[in-house]
């Protein structure tokens, strides 16, 4: 039998995706110990291999088919923009892609007027802004942090991840319009996803009864 390998971004959703794949027996001791630097670990009983990779990266290693199967936000899916077959809404990591900005940007937002938009994700934000709005925008492309471009001036708006909004309300920006909703997903390689679909078709009805 082939190894299923599952590649998972590192951070918060894959901590919640372990302890999802706990609930239907698919388990990974090995990666529970936060001080390894060990980036692959493999469940020799399973025949499933799993790793950490920087979350952005997930969308590649499984187009490619260095991973079979990926846990990876709706956002990074989108922006990423790779061939893959998304399966399955996890339900968690729920939060809303929007624009944001001071009360005041609400004023140029409507206008239509030329603005500069700071993000994380330049082609969500060209698409909702070019494709949706027909609106001419300026993206400026920032790495984190992209609450501070409309306080220091970089940007009028933003267009970043809202999930509780405290970060939005201790900096005096709200929500100005929402882009999407998004959650974690799971992404299947489009060869993968023939070549195995027994075992993969086995894992995704497991989890559907979870959820
Ligand atoms: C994300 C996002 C917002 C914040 C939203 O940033 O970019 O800044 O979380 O969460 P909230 O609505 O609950 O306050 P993240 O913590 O991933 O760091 P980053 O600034 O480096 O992108």
């Amino acid at each position: 039998m082939e190894y299923i390998t599952f590649a998972l971004g590192k951070g918060r959703l894959a901590k919640k995706t372990l302890e999802l794949f706990e609930q239907i027996g698919i388990t990974c001791e090995e990666m529970k110990d936060k001080d390894s630097r060990k980036l692959i670990f493999v469940n020799e009983e399973l025949k499933l291999k799993f790793f950490l990779s920087k979350g952005p990266d997930v969308p590649t290693y499984v187009e490619y088919g260095a991973a079979d199967i990926g846990i990876v936000g709706k956002d990074t899916i989108l922006e990423e923009g790779r061939k893959l077959f998304e399966v399955m809404d996890l339900g968690f990591g729920k939060c809303r892609m929007c624009v944001c900005g001071p009360q005041t940007a609400q004023e140029v937002l409507k206008h239509h007027e030329h603005i500069r938009v700071a993000t994380k994700y330049p082609n969500i934000a060209k698409d909702y802004f070019h494709n949706k709005k027909h609106q001419t925008v300026e993206i400026i492309k920032l790495n984190g942090s992209i609450e501070l471009a409309p306080i220091v001036g970089l940007s009028e708006v933003i267009v970043d991840i809202v999930e509780t909004g405290s970060t939005l309300k201790e900096n005096g920006l709200v929500v100005l319009e929402e882009v999407c909703p998004l959650s974690a997903r799971m992404v299947v390689n489009q060869v993968s996803m023939k070549m195995e679909n027994e075992r993969i078709s086995k894992i995704i009805r497991d989890l559907k009864e979870k959820l």
